[in-house]
């Protein structure tokens, strides 16, 4: 079945709450506009599309997802350009990593018509809640939970995907400081590092409590077999620059999620010319070439993050400083790249931009 955004049932808020929102002081995730995307999955069939006012959930206690996470999720951001015309980005790659999740989990794939027309119907309704200042935009959450009423542990049966979406500023506003975590495992080969699962954020959980009241903003994970090689960063993907190499571990183990900030800020790289090492990085190579003076820069990236400088790595007990991050070349052309196209100002040569 298409379905066109002729086929999406809109139900309009009654009042706005526009007014309520101070777009001069926005921060990350903490308030959403007035409509959501919501679209039920049940009997191997995806039923009518439909644009709601932004609420509650009316669900059983007995709900599958809630007792075994059998739900993923997304992020994407939407920008305006110079005339005030919402540009969403990359969303088609959201859309098809959200299959990839939803295979892995015994979920429905959604189906294009569905995920981008919906997108863009709902931001179009909202797109007044496109913030406008510097290094804000509209971040849009796309999610499917598993819905059946059962506690008996099986694959569900019925699905709710749903699009919220959210105001936001820079999730982080300050370069972080990285806790290289080599206790605890994010990942193995086989198993859902890969996705955007709820699972790998919930597991994150207690790891990320311990290594915040020791004052480190995030970690770096490292692989589950010998915690030598760094896999990624709780909320992003990460890079380093040593020397004249741009590195970025591999994505091909089932372990790191293939971001899609991380695949532009490859492409971009690419694009200039700049080796981009696509590899297993041990963190002992990271602490030689700190010691040795050829650690440059280093980054993580991520939707919400966009491109987030890193202050400090700490490992075991020693802690590596970078130098300011205000200095960096790489992350900074990065950062102005990135803006440029999200927001219409360049020329958006690999077609990653789409209109409403
Ligand atoms: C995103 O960058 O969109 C994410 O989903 C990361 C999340 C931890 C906020």
């Amino acid at each position: 079945m298409g379905v066109s955004a002729m086929d999406i049932r809109i139900e309009k808020v009654a009042k706005s709450r526009l007014n309520e929102v101070d777009f001069g002081n926005i921060q990350f995730g903490k308030i959403y506009s007035d409509h959501m995307l919501v679209v039920y999955y049940d009997n191997g069939v995806w039923g009518q599309p439909e644009i709601v006012p932004f609420k509650e959930l009316s669900l059983s206690p007995a709900t599958t997802f809630i007792h075994y996470g059998q739900a993923i999720f997304e992020g994407i951001k939407a920008y305006k350009d110079s005339e005030g015309n919402p540009l969403i980005f990359r969303p088609r790659d959201n859309w098809a990593r959200m299959n990839g999740s939803a295979h892995r989990m015994a979920m429905p794939n959604v189906p294009e018509d569905i995920f981008i027309n919906g997108l863009r119907e709902l931001v179009n309704l909202d797109r007044d809640w496109i913030p406008s200042t510097p290094d804000t935009a509209l971040y849009i959450r796309p999610f499917m939970i598993a819905i059946d009423e059962f506690i008996g542990v099986k694959p569900a049966e019925k699905f709710m995907f749903i699009i919220i979406t959210s105001p936001a500023g820079p999730y982080y506003n300050k370069p972080v400081s990285i806790y290289v975590q080599d206790q605890y495992v994010r990942a193995f080969p086989g198993g859902i590092g890969f996705t955007k699962a709820a699972g790998n954020y919930g597991m994150s959980m207690f790891p990320t409590q311990e290594i915040r009241k020791m004052g480190y903003d995030q970690i770096l994970w490292t692989d589950g077999f010998e915690h030598k090689y760094v896999q990624e960063i709780g909320t992003m993907n990460v890079f380093f620059i040593i020397g004249d190499k741009v590195i970025t571990p591999d994505i091909q183990h089932d372990t790191i999620l293939a971001g899609v900030t991380r695949d532009s800020v490859i492409t971009l790289l690419k694009d200039k010319g700049v080796t981009v090492e696509e590899r297993l990085l041990s963190i002992d190579e990271i602490v030689e070439a700190h010691n040795n003076g050829t650690l440059k820069e280093a980054f993580g990236t991520g939707t919400a993050a966009s491109i987030a400088p890193i202050s400090a790595l700490t490992y075991h007990d020693r802690t590596m400083e970078l130098s300011d991050a205000e200095t960096w070349e790489t992350a900074n052309w990065l950062k102005k790249e990135m803006a440029d196209i999200r927001y219409g100002r360049k020329e958006d040569i690999h077609n990653w931009t789409l209109a409403v």
